[in-house]
């Protein structure tokens, strides 16, 4: 498994480009699986995770080409497997993004169940009601999830009862072939969500009030092609810009767009950055200061995101005073908590509240990264740590940074990847 090697010390200065957002291109290409014609997605970013879904949409028959490096044209007319297996819903919950396009295109689905994962249970009980109130008989039989429709999906009224980003996708895709009008309240206002609503609605989808919470879809009888550019990568952005607020650093953030992030924007300005914004550009400027510390609530968009907990988490372990962060979204999502302690962090937990009290000394370790967003706080971590730290499993961040050490070290940072 490889490993990151880090030697903390170095403020970051510069640009980077940030790339196409994660959250965003898998329910895409899912979405790929509503029409037979070519779809072709720009500003695709290389990660892990788009390959496993690349792989699941691929063995299910449809054809995908890589063009340019950064864009993937997909034609789904050959899709005759209907399938996700467990090998790859494991390694990629958002696999179950497959489930409504499948069911509302094919009228039948076999999806594996994705399970727990790190960072809690995880349910999709959203996603599985969901599709039974829109006519779908559904049964869950030795860890897979059997659908079928006979005669087509048809419009429902769905209420959430927690804001589900995922649950949305999966529905406003089924419903954009539904028969009649289907209407999402508490639906999730995700940049992301609103992303794939545009992506759809481009290839000929009815779907009227993303960004708000609620989603009104009128089905279609066929989705045609299309060209989609995908949206900057919010997470991505915002983690680069709390590294130069660790580092005292100074850092334009290009191909981005601040109005994706204002919540971050607001807690880095708090913790003593200066922030400016482009058309598509974010920087800030921390001119050589410790940043302050923050208190941060997650909540679903617009509020404080739960992807970027674990880094602000980082941010307070060095930061001038104390900080509390509550984790409103996720049950069990302070694993790198345990790490960042191990490199000298003063963390304490109390259910979903951790109390943290910054100190200006970390200390290098060998830590382990756990998930996606725990992965990166740990490098955070190490670009202020005394020492060399070493990432072990960056399997993990492999699946949502793109070229992370790259990019880092054209900012100034001393990271390198090695082979275990
Ligand atoms: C998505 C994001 C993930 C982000 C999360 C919250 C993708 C691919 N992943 O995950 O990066 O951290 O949103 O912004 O976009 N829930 C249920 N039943 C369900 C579905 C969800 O109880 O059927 C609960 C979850 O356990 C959680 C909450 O709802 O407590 C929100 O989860 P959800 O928004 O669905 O997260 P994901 O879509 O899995």
């Amino acid at each position: 498994m490889d490993k990151h090697l880090i030697t903390g010390g170095v403020s970051l200065q510069g640009e980077v480009r940030i790339s196409g957002a994660k959250n965003s291109v898998l329910p895409i290409l899912a979405g790929c699986l509503l029409t037979d014609q070519r779809v072709i997605i720009k500003n695709v970013p290389h990660l892990n995770d788009v390959t496993t879904i690349m792989k699941l949409l691929g063995q299910m028959g449809a054809k995908l080409t890589i063009s340019e490096g950064l864009t993937i044209e997909v034609e789904a007319g050959g899709v005759d497997n209907p399938n996700a297996p467990y090998e790859l819903v494991r390694t990629m919950r958002a696999s179950i993004l497959v489930l409504g396009p499948l069911l509302a295109k094919h009228g039948r689905a076999t999806v594996s169940l994705p399970g727990g994962c790190a960072i809690g249970p995880r349910p999709v009980d959203f996603h599985v009601q969901g599709l039974a109130k829109m006519g779908a008989e559904i049964t869950v039989e030795g860890g897979y999830i059997q659908a079928q429709v006979k005669g087509g999906l048809k419009g429902a009224h769905i209420k959430f009862d927690i804001v589900s980003v995922t649950g949305t996708e999966n529905l406003m895709m089924a419903a954009a072939l539904a028969k009649g009008t289907t209407i999402i309240e508490n639906a999730a206002r995700e940049p992301e969500v609103q992303d794939l609503a545009n992506f759809l609605n481009t290839l000929g989808a009815n779907i009227q009030g993303h960004g708000t919470d609620t989603i009104v879809i009128e089905g279609v009888k066929a989705l045609s092609g299309g060209t989609y550019t995908v949206l900057p990568d919010r997470v991505e952005t915002g983690t680069y810009l709390v590294a130069a607020a660790m580092t005292g650093g100074r850092i334009v953030t290009k191909s981005t767009k601040g109005n994706l992030l204002e919540a971050v924007l607001q807690k880095l300005e708090e913790a003593g950055a200066d922030i400016s914004l482009g058309e598509d550009w974010i920087s800030l400027d921390m001119r050589g200061n410790r940043p302050k510390a923050v208190d941060i609530q997650t909540a679903p968009f617009p509020g404080f995101p739960t992807d970027m907990q674990a880094q602000f988490m980082a941010l307070n372990t060095i930061a001038i005073g104390k900080g509390t962060l509550v984790e409103t979204v996720f049950e069990n999502r302070f694993m790198h908590a345990h790490e960042l302690r191990r490199m000298g962090a003063n963390i304490q937990l109390n259910g979903n509240t951790a109390f943290i009290e910054g100190n200006s000394n970390l200390n290098a370790a060998p830590v382990m990264a756990t998930d996606l967003r725990a992965s990166a706080s740990l490098v955070l971590a190490g670009l202020v740590a005394k020492g060399t730290t070493i990432v072990d499993r960056i399997y993990h961040i492999d699946r949502g940074y793109e070229c992370i050490e790259e990019k880092l070290a054209q900012l100034g940072a001393i990271i390198k990847r090695v082979a275990a």
